[in-house]
């Protein structure tokens, strides 16, 4: 079963400080955490993202057992948000970006990885990034996240 028999957990009480539009991002992000598999880690992740046009995307993690092609939760979101883009419209611009994740029933810090924060960089670098640590959410952009992101055009 997808949740490995533990409870989804709720947001932590810092949650409730947070504004009401990034609460909500949070919410989607912990409802998305719920349809994680994770066969191999159960390091169950979910990510949603708010776009500047003011649209919600979500994704989860989806693991390879052969341990080949894992996706992750932030990737899933941002392929989520590219697909459902509208041709003629402006490409996919991000605001915002929260991820909640739990382990066994508990709740766990994580942090984009590096290859997250290169594909995110592409799509805003000044997006906020909100995640969980411990009782708390903390709030960093992009930008802090990845210095001296690689640019194909920066030479
Ligand atoms: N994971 C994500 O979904 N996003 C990240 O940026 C970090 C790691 C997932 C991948 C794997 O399924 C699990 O967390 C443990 O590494
Ligand atoms: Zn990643």
């Amino acid at each position: 079963m997808a949740l490995h028999g533990a409870e989804l957990p709720g947001l932590p009480s810092g949650a409730s400080r947070l504004r009401n539009q990034d609460r909500e991002l949070l919410e989607r992000a912990r409802a998305a955490s719920a349809k994680a598999l994770t066969p191999v880690s159960e390091f169950m992740v979910g990510a949603a993202l708010r776009t500047v046009d003011d649209r919600i995307y979500a994704g989860c993690n989806v693991e390879d057992e052969s341990q080949a092609s894992t996706t992750h939760a932030e990737q899933a979101a941002l392929v989520a948000a590219v697909f459902a883009r509208d041709l003629a419209g402006d490409p996919v611009q991000v605001e915002a970006l929260a991820v909640f994740a739990h382990h066994r029933g508990a709740l766990v810090t994580c942090t984009p990885c590096g290859a997250c924060r290169q594909l995110m960089s592409q799509f805003g670098p000044q997006a906020r990034v909100l995640f969980i640590d411990g009782d708390d959410i903390r709030e960093v952009t992009i930008a802090d996240l990845l210095p001296f992101t690689f640019r194909l055009d920066s030479a």
